[in-house]
């Protein structure tokens, strides 16, 4: 291990280095500024690796063996811009929501109802970030992400991204084998606002809405349901909307009318996860130092000084419960490791 960079560590802390704040620390650290820098961590660092942005999505176990490569890449500029869009960059270490607020003030539009999501723009492709009617693939252009086998790099387009609802392949035929460096957003020039969310129109009332206030709506609703992880560690929705068959959404429907279900464009219905947690009996509900959020059933919160086998033993209780009541097998969101 002689040979690691300077900017390597071993035994490090990883609380403070991802949202849920559990108690788990990595065998080994590096922090990646530059680009340059992962050829000598390719030739040198003790595997496995493993990718960190901003770690909002993330359950690390207590000790994560091999290397940690924390993302530290900054810049952000306009590309270029034609007559119908803007071409944006960005770094993989910059603060998403930092970067979404900067393009609105630049006067390019487009990424506002993805405010205040916490985690880095490297990240954002990964799970296809998506809130309030908005996704990130539909503002996607293309990213740019190292090879982690042999350190070459590669551009991959939208569709070689294979987009899913909070999915991608890079959570599936090709997870763990990049690094992503940067991601390039075409925003495009007829604006339009996304009040497809009911909360989101019944904020902004009768004005016209600008841009930078369909931002500012997105933040106040966020704020009033979303624990914020600087204050209870968190990740976010923790499992994911389950999507059914149009069959079975119905015969749910049925037997418990006030199930919120969303017909889907392919026909299938995705339910609310939320409402079947509540239901289940969790929302607000404790299982040792983790619980399931009061203010919204989803979201999965550390009370204290969890680690994973804590959250592990949350996930299976109620994945249990909603399976018994529901017949609806929930699963996870967030990357384990
Ligand atoms: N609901 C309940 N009880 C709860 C929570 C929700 O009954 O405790 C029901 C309500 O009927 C509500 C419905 O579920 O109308 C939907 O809830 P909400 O609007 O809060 O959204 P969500 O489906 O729980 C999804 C995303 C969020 C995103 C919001 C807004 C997923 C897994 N989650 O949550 O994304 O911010 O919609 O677009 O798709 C994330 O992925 O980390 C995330 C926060």
């Amino acid at each position: 291990m002689s040979s690691l960079p300077a900017s390597c560590a071993a035994s490090v802390d990883l609380t403070g280095m991802h949202t849920l704040a559990l108690a788990a620390r990595a065998a080994w650290l590096c922090r990646l500024d530059d680009v340059a820098q992962l050829a000598d961590v390719l030739a040198s660092a003790p595997r496995p690796l493993r990718v960190l942005g901003g770690g909002s999505n993330l359950v690390p176990a207590a000790s994560v063996d091999g290397t940690v490569l924390k993302v530290e890449l900054k810049g952000r500029a306009l590309l270029g811009e034609d007559e119908y869009a803007w071409y944006v960059a960005a770094a993989a270490g910059e603060n998403w929501h930092d970067f979404v607020q900067w393009t609105l003030a630049q006067g390019w539009p487009g990424l506002e109802n993805l405010s205040l999501i916490p985690g880095t723009v490297g990240a954002a492709p990964i799970q296809n970030i998506g809130a309030y009617g908005v996704e990130l693939k539909d503002s996607f252009h293309a990213l740019s992400a190292l090879s982690l086998e042999d350190g070459s790099l590669c551009v991959f387009t939208p569709e070689q991204c294979a987009f899913g609802y909070r999915d991608s392949v890079f959570k599936r035929a090709e997870a763990g084998r990049w690094l992503i460096t940067e991601v390039l957003f075409r925003l495009p020039k007829t604006w339009q606002a996304r009040l497809d969310y009911g909360d989101l129109r019944a904020r902004l009332g009768e004005q016209t809405p600008t841009p930078q206030a369909v931002a500012e709506a997105v933040m106040a609703t966020r704020r009033s349901k979303l624990p914020d992880p600087a204050e209870i560690g968190n990740a976010g929705s923790f499992f994911h909307n389950p999507v059914v068959s149009a069959e079975q959404a119905a015969d749910l429907k049925a037997g418990h009318p006030g199930l919120p279900v969303y017909p889907q464009p392919d026909g299938r219905a995705k339910l609310a996860a939320g409402w079947l947690i509540e239901q289940a009996g969790w929302k607000g509900r404790r299982l040792g130092p983790v619980g399931m959020y009061e203010k919204q059933a989803l979201v999965l919160v550390n009370h204290g000084a969890a680690d994973a086998s804590d959250v592990a033993a949350l996930m299976h209780a109620v994945q249990a419960d909603v399976a018994e009541r529901f017949g609806i097998a929930l699963q996870p969101e967030p990357v384990w490791w």
